[in-house]
């Protein structure tokens, strides 16, 4: 029988314990709430739909936002302007810019812009090279939601073998770090990364204990790809029209692999509110540092 792994349900405890420090560190002390900034660049309309929802769960939460929405015509240097105001402005403890940015921007130097300090992403070099490292640092949201989940669920990962596919700066590159890194509790795992321009994938697929699929193309992973018992997390999000209305499919044909993998994670439900509430949980690591 395939359990599923159920984000929604875990990301409502992490908000209340969330809650709890938020009342007794600083609703208590009087000090200002913790305070995350956001800007979107663009009218990408899966970037609009996740922004919203960022948005949202810092309302159910009760913490403070500032949405800069800047057109789809954006200079880089109009949004390195407004990030530096994010980095100066004292009232933002953290702030993420939504990525994927327009073709003509260069996202390294938007990245390399951000203050580390306030870098809740964990994307820039300073925050993903201590990740890599096994250092204190801001980690991605995702991979920390994913590591969160198989922890909550007691899911053993140490000597397991993890097939990632897809290794973008989001994803795949910092949960590949993290689920090998040195740790007995959540990591120890050891990990093919596949992407692109991975041959016969499903040679790869097949051997994996965990299969992390962050790519973006629906229906891509199927049950003949998996082996037996194998533990499935589905990160791709992308939306699909039928009829009139719009779908989030995962990367995932959840029915041809349902049955014969042990955990999956749904999409919706899954991974998508562990990413939020962690985004959330960094802010308020950086309120608490702020203080
Ligand atoms: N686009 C998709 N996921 C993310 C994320 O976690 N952070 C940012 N900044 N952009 C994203």
């Amino acid at each position: 029988m395939t359990k599923l792994l159920n984000g929604n349900k875990l990301a409502i405890e992490i908000r209340k314990e969330i809650a709890k420090i938020i009342d007794i560190s600083i609703k208590k002390k009087k000090k200002p709430l913790p305070h995350l900034g956001i800007i979107l660049s663009g009218t990408n309309s899966s970037s609009i739909t996740y922004v919203n929802s960022k948005i949202q769960e810092c309302k159910n939460i009760g913490i403070l936002y500032s949405l800069i929405h800047l057109p789809e015509n954006t200079t880089e240097n109009k949004l390195i302007e407004e990030i530096e105001k994010m980095n100066q402005n004292p009232l933002i403890d953290g702030f993420i810019v939504q990525l994927p940015l327009q073709k003509y921007i260069n996202t390294d130097n938007i990245i390399l812009s951000i203050n580390p300090k306030k870098d809740v992403d964990g994307f820039h070099p300073e925050n993903f090279g201590k990740m890599s490292l096994n250092m204190k640092a801001f980690y991605p949201a995702t991979a920390l939601g994913i590591l969160t989940i198989l922890k909550k669920y007691k899911i053993k990962i140490s000597g397991k073998h993890t097939v990632v596919i897809g290794r973008s700066r989001i994803v795949g590159r910092p949960i590949s770090i993290l689920m090998s890194r040195k740790n007995t509790i959540i990591g120890n795992s050891t990990v093919t990364l596949t992407h692109k321009n991975t041959k016969n994938i499903d040679f790869y697929t097949k051997k994996a204990d965990i299969i992390i699929t962050a790519v973006g193309i629906p229906y891509f992973l199927t049950g003949k790809m998996i082996k037996k018992g194998a533990i499935i997390i589905d990160v791709g999000i992308t939306k699909i029209k039928k009829g009139k209305k719009f779908f989030l499919k995962g990367d995932v044909d959840f029915n041809s692999v349902y049955g014969k993998a042990s955990y999956i994670t749904p999409v919706p439900g899954g991974i998508g509110p562990m990413t939020r509430i962690m985004l959330i949980k960094n802010t308020v690591i950086a309120a608490l540092n702020r203080i």
